[in-house]
């Protein structure tokens, strides 16, 4: 590939990922010709009706549930807010003293709706990682008390691409007492990984549909039958009064072609993506020193390869990066705009001044060998310039 400033790389796919044609086209009619209102009755209604039943079969079939236990959502932020708060409100109404276990590393969308329950009485024990970000299995057994009566674990790290072993998780709760609901954020597991609700014992599951090359803005909660759970927005009396809302009927059509594909590429994909950021990050290993490899390849998603550079800022290389026509994150896309290093690699025990040098690398489907050649063609010399203009870098490395 040649270098010139038009050049676009895009490596940044846990950010979000492009809407894939043929989930575009299944969306259309949806926006004009069939723009019914889902809840109306006449024929135009039940037109958008019969489109979201299809969805939330496709859905379901993935999640391997019935589909009346997914609720749409707008996306993944919502439905781990809906989760954590919906099932605290339910036993705080019952005046019950009630204690939640999550871990350290989870997307801000679990820990800042903890953070607001632990205000209103709700005691929550974040659980420590592993050195690779994978959740510290031992600590969730003794965290477990009388009073806990949710776990949520994400099942893919979107910093490090880490996968938690949600299966044996799912069995040490239930064994602990079956009373015990099981949440996971599987935002980032969908695309790459089965997510069983039955085989991993899952009560509650979070997914959404812009990191399956899916539309933005919808997503959904798989909520098992007998679940206790409360809404926590009210109104409109839409999806069994758990949330109200018109429903966004293009983006649930979008959703559920877009989750129907992942699962009939995955495998192919996985592979395609697996090779090349293999590849990538083997380069990046060889030809740059003084580096730390944040992901554990052996047991991560095929998109994620995660480096700190030593010495070279995260935000200082994003913008290089940028200049040369190549996106990549410094961590959770969410998080930038904060320069704060990354929670997650500091739960991974990470010193703080490293971790600000941390580059998130997300491979996609549509992603080429020589896309990767020209990223690595750019990305020694970039880090090469800015440890040079730093005199604490060049003063330790003398030294
Ligand atoms: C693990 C995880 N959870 C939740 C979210 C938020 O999802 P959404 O953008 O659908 O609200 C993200 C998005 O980056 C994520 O990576």
């Amino acid at each position: 590939m040649k270098k010139n400033k038009k050049v676009s790389v895009y490596l940044d796919h846990s950010a979000t990922t492009p809407t894939d044609e043929r989930v575009i086209k299944a969306m259309l009619p949806y926006f004009s010709e069939k723009f019914g209102n889902y809840s109306s009755i006449h024929s135009l209604g039940r037109e958008a009706y019969f489109a979201v039943d299809d969805a939330r079969k496709k859905i379901a079939s993935f999640l391997n549930c019935n589909s009346e236990e997914i609720i749409f959502t707008s996306g993944s932020t919502e439905s781990n807010n809906l989760a954590l708060k919906g099932v605290a409100k339910y036993f705080l109404e019952k005046n019950k003293n009630i204690h939640i276990i999550t871990t350290r590393v989870e997307h801000d969308a679990i820990l800042e709706p903890c953070r607001e329950l632990e205000k209103q009485g709700v005691r929550v024990t974040y659980l420590p990682v592993l050195k690779n970000g994978a959740v510290d299995i031992a600590e969730l057994e003794k965290a477990i008390t009388d009073e806990t009566v949710l776990v949520s674990v994400m099942y893919v790290n979107n910093e490090v691409g880490i996968i938690n072993d949600l299966a044996r998780i799912g069995k040490i709760i239930k064994k602990a007492n079956h009373k015990i609901y099981f949440h996971s954020d599987a935002t980032q597991a969908i695309n790459f990984l089965d997510c069983d609700s039955q085989e991993l014992n899952l009560d509650l599951v979070s997914i959404s549909g812009h990191k399956i090359y899916g539309p933005k803005g919808v997503g959904a909660l798989y909520i098992k039958k007998g679940t206790p759970i409360k809404a926590i927005q009210t109104g409109g009396h839409q999806e069994r009064n758990i949330r109200s809302g018109t429903m966004n009927v293009p983006a649930i059509v979008g959703f559920g072609k877009a989750i129907e594909l992942a699962k009939k590429e995955q495998e192919k994909n996985n592979k395609k993506i697996a090779k090349l950021r293999d590849y990538f990050a083997d380069k990046v290993i060889k030809e740059i020193p003084d580096i730390i490899v944040n992901t554990d390849f052996n047991n991560s998603v095929s998109s994620h390869a995660n480096f700190c550079f030593v010495g070279a800022e995260g935000e200082a290389i994003l913008m290089s990066l940028d200049l040369e026509g190549i996106f990549v994150s410094t961590g959770s896309a969410c998080a930038s705009g904060n320069l704060d290093p990354s929670h997650v690699l500091l739960a991974m025990g990470i010193p703080k001044e490293i971790a600000h040098s941390s580059i998130r690398f997300t491979f996609g489907k549509h992603n080429t060998k020589a896309e990767a050649d020209y990223v690595l063609s750019v990305l020694p010399g970039i880090i090469e310039k800015l440890r040079e203009y730093n005199p604490l870098y060049n003063k330790s490395n003398s030294n």
